[in-house]
């Protein structure tokens, strides 16, 4: 195959599941990571799974001179584009670092790969981008809209990338939009390890089986669902990485495409913790509060056009993401820590 494929946040909780996916698939891959909210000991459990040790750059995307001293040295085919920040709540607290990180870090990666004609290029974007207001299951056409600052740099990249396509047609960039990633490798080796106390879901059941925290806030009970409580669409966290080999295999024709990657399923927070205390047999004990702002009471896509076109659907349900989140957090308590 000719070329590497550069990761940007490679060793981050999906970029290391891609690039396992893309050694599997035989892919050279070049890692450019600041360790922001990574460990270097991705690397080693990513040699330990695929036999294959992905070269290393530390560096920071906000540095636009090494990010030009590392195309000079090698021949990327393609970029898969993870780096980023992505805490809701810290981007409504300092939406400054959210928009100065994501924005100007993407801006200096594509002036970087204009300047070496690279012009392949994969973007890890959300459903945050989404508004509320949409009916569900949510198609690639459905309203824009995020409700907060990092869904917002999510949306500013996608419609730069936009631009950038219209004022230069040989780019050729596939805009991959997330529902909500769980589970881990199923080896337990490498896995979500989010410094200090969890904020999404599943991390945060895991921290409480383990005895991390005492129970899990359910947050809210009233919302107009099957039960009540929050209902998302959990994507395994392999199935996501394998979208993006999929993505990269058919990023092959200039233009710009959307996709949803999602399982089309809808689970609440309660069918959540039922199923990972069922198919572990441990306890989260759990006690319902009221709403977390911001939050919408239900998210799953419509995964029909992933599926045409670019051949890929999710595989592992929601017993699997239970097992392997389970698995990666009793076998590392402290994540990489
Ligand atoms: N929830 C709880 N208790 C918790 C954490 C979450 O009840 O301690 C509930 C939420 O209210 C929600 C569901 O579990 O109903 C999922 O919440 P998460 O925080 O795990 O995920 P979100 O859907 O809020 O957001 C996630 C990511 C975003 C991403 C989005 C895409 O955090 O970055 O999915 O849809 F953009």
């Amino acid at each position: 195959m000719s070329g590497e494929i550069l990761v940007t946040g490679g060793t981050g909780y999906i970029g290391s599941h891609t690039v396992i996916e893309l050694l599997k698939a035989d892919y050279d891959v070049v890692i450019i990571d600041n360790f922001s909210n990574s460990s270097m000991k991705v690397i080693d459990r990513i040699e330990k799974i695929t036999d294959k040790r992905p070269i290393l750059i530390n560096t920071d995307l906000l540095n636009k001179e090494n990010i030009y001293d590392v195309f000079e040295k090698f021949s990327f085919s393609s970029v898969i584009h993870f780096a980023g920040l992505k805490a809701v709540g810290e981007s409504v607290n300092n939406p400054l670092k959210y928009y100065y990180t994501n924005i100007a870090s993407t801006v200096n990666l594509c002036e970087v790969m204009t300047a070496f004609d690279v012009k392949n290029f994969i973007f890890s974007s959300s459903a945050t981008v989404y508004s509320a207001q949409n009916k569900m299951p949510i198609n690639e056409d459905g309203n824009l809209g995020p409700n907060n600052p990092y869904g917002r740099t999510k949306l500013f990249i996608e419609e730069m990338l936009s631009d950038l396509y219209q004022s230069d047609s040989n780019w050729k960039i596939t805009l991959l939009r997330y529902f909500n990633p769980v589970g881990a490798h199923e080896s337990g080796l490498i896995g979500e390890s989010p410094n200090g106390t969890p904020n999404n879901l599943m991390p945060f059941i895991t921290s409480v089986a383990v005895g991390k925290q005492k129970n899990l806030k359910v947050f809210g009970s009233d919302y107009n669902t099957k039960d009540g409580t929050g209902v998302r669409d959990y994507i395994h966290v392999i199935d996501l990485a394998k979208g993006h080999v999929q993505a990269l295999k058919h990023n092959c024709e200039p233009g710009i495409k959307t996709y949803n990657l999602g399982t089309g399923k809808g689970y609440s927070v309660l069918e959540v913790v039922k199923t990972f205390q069922l198919v572990n047999g441990v306890n989260v004990p759990y006690e319902i509060v009221d709403r977390r702002p911001g939050d919408i009471p239900i998210s799953y896509a419509d995964v029909t056009k992933a599926k045409d076109q670019l051949n890929w659907n999710a595989e592992k349900g929601i017993i699997e993401m239970c097992k392997d989140a389970w698995n990666w957090q009793k076998n590392n308590p402290n994540g990489y820590n």
